[in-house]
């Protein structure tokens, strides 16, 4: 090797492991590829989180096996973790040791989790076990709840470069969350895997979703309530059921949804587009405001722009008594692309607390070729630019 390779070399490799961090390598603590590191990276994460200074936690190439890792701060240091293998969960739902999540980070500042790494959930022998309808309907089967990560109370964290796949349940819960950004990062699980939601998020204010592919079997990012200044940029989503804001209403103890962009995303043949939903006949009275969606290409998406105040799946509620929830500042700019129904755009807001400052600017959706309509209740949207006008509703 010539010399000054050698040093440029030796320099991208300073760089890539960061100069001032401690590099703690799994094997270190007995792990290895083909084994099961449970004990050895609950061994690493003890020390790191006892150092003083910035440590990161090293899993090279090669196929290794995990189960429930409940990585609780408050640590001393940032701490790093780049995975670069493909990690495995138990296939069994009887193997599981933990409770709801699988990697499970809780009360921690400034983590990193980075790498080309895969974290598989191996959701298929768990997901086939899901049938015959929803838990509560007595029908069906609901094997325990068990999520890829869980990221609780965690604040000033980065997400980048790995992939979540196959997932039990939702791949990403985010609760309670100050400043996380998830950067290049991969969601991938197969369209009929149920209730595998992308990222769903609680409580959190400035939340990134930047340069990331979804594709799964639920929602690709589900907006739960107290989601303060989300950014969702330069997204793909799809196969999955969209983005959704909601369902919300249920506990009087949701706190408001404020400040939302999604920007510059493609949604390919998912259910639903950009959607806000809603329960009728339930308590919350809280406010979700601050909602732009602007430069979305749609891609034979059956509902691309749906605001529904009266979401009831199954028919399992109410729809006489309206929803509580008032929306407000609600943006669609620039959508454009196909629809996989005629009613491109459909907005029913509460007829209790009707939906104030709708705009809709240049929304360009055909079905089959021609325009799609609107189909408007308790709303009346500004409408600028190309963009279907409401439809008189039907008598
Ligand atoms: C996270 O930030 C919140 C809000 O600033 C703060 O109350 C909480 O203590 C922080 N948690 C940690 C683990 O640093
Ligand atoms: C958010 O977290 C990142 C990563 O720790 C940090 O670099 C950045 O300064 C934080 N931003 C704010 C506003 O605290
Ligand atoms: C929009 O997002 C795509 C990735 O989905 C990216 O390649 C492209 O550069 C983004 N465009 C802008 C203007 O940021």
């Amino acid at each position: 090797m010539n010399f000054n390779i050698a040093i440029i070399v030796s320099f991208l490799f300073l760089a890539d492991y960061g100069a001032a961090s401690q590099v703690l390598d799994i094997s270190k603590f007995g792990g290895a590829p083909n084994s099961d590191i449970t004990q050895a990276f609950a061994n690493a994460w003890k020390e790191a989180c006892e150092s003083t200074t910035a440590v990161k936690i090293v899993i090279p190439s090669g196929t290794y096996k995990l189960n429930a890792i409940d990585a609780k701060g408050p640590c001393k240091a940032p701490i790093e973790i780049h995975v670069d293998g493909t990690i495995q969960a138990p296939r069994n739902q009887d193997e599981i040791k933990g409770d709801t999540q699988w990697v499970k980070f809780s009360y921690m500042d400034s983590l990193t989790l980075s790498g080309k790494g895969v974290y598989d959930g191996q959701g298929a022998e768990v997901w086939k076990q899901k049938t015959g309808g929803p838990a509560w309907s007595g029908k069906g089967k609901m094997p325990k709840v068990f999520m890829n990560f869980g990221f609780n109370f965690v604040n000033n964290t980065i997400v980048r470069d790995i992939t979540s796949k196959d997932s039990k349940n939702f791949h990403v819960l985010v609760f309670a969350c100050h400043n996380i950004t998830f950067d290049g990062f991969t969601i991938s699980a197969p369209k009929d895997s149920p209730n595998t939601d992308g990222i769903h998020l609680g409580k959190s204010t400035n939340v990134k979703i930047l340069n990331t592919n979804i594709g799964t079997g639920d929602d690709c990012v589900s907006v739960g309530d107290g989601t303060k200044d989300l950014t969702v940029q330069n997204v793909n989503c799809g196969p999955g059921h969209g983005i959704s804001i909601g369902s919300l209403g249920k506990f009087t103890t949701e706190e408001n949804v404020e400040r939302v962009l999604i920007k510059n995303c493609t949604l390919t043949d998912t259910d639903n587009g950009v959607r806000v939903k809603t329960w009728p006949n339930e308590p919350a009275t809280l406010t979700i405001t601050g909602l732009h969606f602007e430069d979305i290409i749609m891609v034979n998406v059956r509902n691309p722009v749906i605001i529904d105040q009266e979401y009831c799946p199954w028919n399992q509620c109410n729809k006489q008594v309206p929803s509580k929830i008032k929306i407000t500042k609600v943006s669609f700019k620039n959508i454009k692309g196909t629809s996989g129904t005629a009613e491109g755009v459909v907005l029913i807001c509460s007829s209790s607390v009707p939906c104030d400052g709708v705009e809709l600017n240049n929304v360009d959706l055909t079905f089959n070729g021609t325009p799609t309509v609107a189909k408007c209740t308790n709303v009346k949207p500004i409408v600028t630019g190309k963009a279907p006008a409401c439809q008189a509703p039907a008598a």
